[in-house]
């Protein structure tokens, strides 16, 4: 449903488990980064009416995602830690060129944050499925349902203000080069490592 081309070595969720300070600290910028990047949407994009609304409301939502991992690790007695970059983010968005019309880089940040959306989403019912902490399962379950109506509502922002048929073979391309990526990845205690 996500169409992502390389599943997560599920592996990955053992790694997790034995660091959950991490996992958390980078999930907490995970939220954050999702709601800086709905408001440089909109700050880029102030004509396109729908998506400013659509945009807005995501805010509220990210940020409201990021409370509730922030206070989970107020409750375990961790203070958050400082950001740290993110390769898989890093790499993925040197996919489509620099430049191009205004419509054409709205597509590609749209595109970008479907994929973003997707994979976290990915992991996150990993983690709902196979993390021995019930209740933390619990919480990535729920969030994972949030993640996928994202990925749906940035997909369909791209296929309605770009080319349909140009939108589909690009959103193909970067699902290609997405798996290619990710190749590499699945053994650090990150959402996206
Ligand atoms: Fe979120
Ligand atoms: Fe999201």
């Amino acid at each position: 449903m996500l169409g992502l081309k390389l599943p997560t070595d599920p592996r990955w969720v053992n790694i997790v488990e034995k660091n959950i300070e991490d996992i958390l600290t980078d999930h907490a910028y995970c939220e954050q980064k999702a709601a800086s990047t709905a408001i440089s949407l909109i700050v880029s994009f102030p004509e396109y009416t729908k998506l400013v609304t659509e945009m807005t409301a995501l805010v509220k939502e990210e940020i409201s995602h990021f409370k509730m991992v922030h206070d989970r690790i107020l409750a375990k007695g961790w203070v958050l830690g400082r950001d740290r970059k993110d390769d898989y983010v890093i790499q993925l968005l040197k996919f489509f060129p620099k430049g191009g019309s205004r419509t054409t880089q709205l597509v590609h940040r749209l595109l970008y944050a479907a994929l973003i959306e997707a994979r976290s989403c990915e992991r996150f019912r990993l983690l709902s499925e196979e993390l021995e902490d019930k209740e933390l399962a619990e919480f990535y379950r729920k969030l994972m349902v949030s993640e996928a109506n994202h990925y749906t509502m940035f997909l369909g922002f791209a296929r309605q203000y770009g080319d349909r048929n140009e939108v589909d073979q690009k959103w193909q391309n970067l699902l290609d080069y997405e798996a290619s990526i990710m190749k590499n990845l699945g053994k650090n205690e990150t959402i996206h490592g």
